[in-house]
């Protein structure tokens, strides 16, 4: 969830819409914004895509100079206009992101005392418990005081109160808040991408802070209550909410900005013109006698780190472990002393992984982060950030952060085989030409697109697919399946091509579409083989792979889709393309909402 809130001078309600526009990639399921306006709290929430709320708030504007506003991604209860935030009562209402733990626990204490929860969330105790302290004569600061003090979990909170006229109470433990300090008028959000439009000098809040906030400051306290100092920063040159402008979607904007987003990535590592591999940044560890690194992440984020584990394995000989960043810290991961954590994320945001990051840190590992938001809260929390510089990734499903993810992977894989002397000097110079011809080889890559969206009316039409790859095409074959079921709804399965017959091939029957990713590397001829498996059970098979794999498969794959023929090292980046192209026009096909797909959100905040 995204919340934002205002303390001003002029009115806020549509300010604070357009902040949350800023704030979508938090999720979209409902959203709202309450004001306050001489003793009066007034309040509009509307279920779905902010635009409802917008047309909402056009028929029956909100006064107020002072204000809140939320836009959600359901954890608890459905995404209702009733379980929309903010949620309130008599005293007071609130905006939260993360998730309260204990709130079944405090509802039915709350409950008996009288005040019931009318609401499903998690959120509304919160608003009950500041009210049963105000009840009892607590002013706002001691009721959130003491209320802050009984919850479990994570939270960034706003309170905006009835009768504290231009006064906002936030607080933060887990999710990220950042102040922001305007013209007699001071902001708060989830992120200071929301803010930009307002301001851009910032602070950002520590864990257990809290703060109040008037127009003309705020005082900050820790979780002890005592004052404290944060210092604020300026914002650097921040890109504006990017324009899709020709394309009718972000992602198609996004996809077909790969080949310059990649050379932005390679090109902070690689000399272009020459060659040559820059100096890395100075770093708090080193490549040539670290003994193994350790990496966490999420949904694409987690299949670019899957697909580096063979690059850093094979060219640079260095034991490289990847796990879901849910999954990691509660299997009380052995972390080897003098390691290195690599977290990698585009939003910098997602809440498993900075837990996983803050898991390592604890455990005195070296913090390098691959992050596109270099003003994250990953990015902060980590001593070295490789950039993807790819600029605002803006639809739902991931593509060009995905492919700068894999390019930074594999330079960083390229500089510690260097350092290490794990490659033949010729081999190493090979990895380096084949990296310089990437920007192109993308760009050759969208050629095929024609052909896809063909193959893509007939995929809109069935129910399962399959992908199938090895090697490194294995965590390929699962971020196809993800890129396919995310936007277009369709259930799609990724596997290790030799996985099949232990399972999925119980699946394929007449006309069953199996994607197989398979360019001609030294495992063509296993996977050809795996593919004439699903053929003679009437699989329909679209094989990816390059002219002389095209050659040897000819009629072993109904269809063929043929990418540049390249060096085994970048073959994987560039068969994301297709991918990519395959699932998006699928979407399309199935006229669904491409950019914003049902039940997902750009960045999940919760566990
Ligand atoms: C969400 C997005 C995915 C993304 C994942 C990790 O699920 O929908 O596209 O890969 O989060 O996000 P991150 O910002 O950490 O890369």
């Amino acid at each position: 969830c995204g919340i934002v809130g205002i303390a001003g001078n002029r009115p806020v309600a549509e300010r604070l819409v357009s902040a949350l526009t800023r704030l979508e990639y938090r999720g979209y399921d409902s959203a709202g914004i309450a004001t306050q306006a001489s003793g009066t709290i007034m309040r509009c929430r509307a279920q779905g895509k902010l635009e409802n709320l917008a047309i909402k708030l056009g028929r029956t504007p909100l006064e107020g100079t002072t204000g809140i506003g939320h836009t959600r991604w359901a954890t608890h209860g459905a995404p209702t206009e009733d379980n929309a935030h903010p949620h309130g009562t008599h005293h007071v209402v609130v905006v939260h992101n993360g998730i309260i733990e204990n709130y079944l626990q405090l509802r039915a204490d709350l409950a008996a005392d009288g005040y019931r929860a009318e609401t499903e969330t998690d959120t509304e105790v919160v608003a009950l418990l500041a009210t049963r302290e105000m009840d009892n004569g607590a002013t706002p600061r001691q009721a959130v005081q003491s209320t802050l003090a009984k919850l479990r979990g994570s939270y960034a909170l706003l309170f905006l109160f009835k009768n504290n006229d231009r006064e906002l109470i936030a607080a933060r433990r887990g999710s990220p808040l950042t102040l922001g300090y305007g013209e007699n008028e001071m902001f708060i959000g989830s992120d200071a991408l929301a803010l930009a439009p307002f301001t851009r000098t910032i602070t950002y809040f520590e864990d257990g802070d809290w703060a109040v906030i008037t127009p003309e400051g705020a005082e900050i306290f820790n979780d002890l209550g005592l004052p404290v100092e944060r210092p604020s920063r300026e914002l650097g040159a921040y890109a504006d909410l990017a324009d899709k402008f020709p394309y009718p979607h972000f992602m198609a904007k996004e996809i077909h900005e790969q080949p310059e987003t990649i050379a932005r990535a390679i090109n902070q590592f690689l000399d272009m013109t020459t060659g040559a591999l820059r100096p890395l940044p100075s770093l708090d560890f080193d490549f040539t006698t670290l003994p193994r690194i350790t990496a966490a992440a999420c949904g694409s984020a987690y299949y670019a780190g899957a697909t580096a584990k063979y690059w850093f394995e094979n060219y640079a000989a260095l034991p490289f472990d990847i796990d879901i960043a849910s999954e990691f810290r509660y299997r009380h991961p052995r972390l080897t002393e003098g390691g290195l954590a690599l977290m990698i994320s585009q939003s910098g945001e997602t809440a498993d992984s900075l837990a996983a990051l803050r898991h390592c840190a604890a455990n005195g590992q070296h913090i390098a982060s691959v992050v596109n938001v270099e003003e994250s809260t990953m990015a902060r929390e980590s001593a070295t950030i490789f950039p993807l510089l790819c600029g605002a990734e803006i639809g739902v499903a991931s593509t060009k952060a995905f492919t700068s993810q894999l390019a930074v992977l594999l330079c960083l894989a390229l500089k510690a085989a260097q350092a290490r002397g794990t490659l033949e000097p010729e081999m190493l110079h090979k990895r380096i030409a084949a990296l310089m011809l990437l920007p192109a080889a993308l760009s050759e890559a969208l050629k095929a697109e024609p052909q896809l969206k063909q193959v893509a009316r007939r995929l809109a039409y069935f129910h399962d697919v399959l992908y199938l790859g090895r090697g490194p095409f294995y965590p390929l074959a699962l971020e196809g399946a993800l890129k396919l079921k995310e936007i277009s709804y369709i259930h799609a399965e990724g596997y290790a091509a030799g996985e099949l017959k232990h399972g999925p091939i119980a699946l394929v029957e007449k006309g069953t579409p199996v994607i197989v990713l398979a360019p001609t590397d030294e495992l063509f001829d296993k996977t050809l083989s795996n593919l004439k498996e699903v053929t003679a059970r009437g699989a329909h098979v679209i094989l990816i792979t390059d002219p002389p794999g095209a050659e040897i498969a000819g009629g072993d794959a109904a269809e063929i889709i043929v990418m540049p023929q390249v060096d085994p090292a970048i073959a994987p980046i560039v068969s994301a393309i297709p991918l990519q192209l395959l699932a998006y026009h699928t979407a399309v096909e199935r006229k669904l909402d491409v950019d914003r797909p049902r039940n997902l959100a750009k960045s999940v905040t919760v566990e």
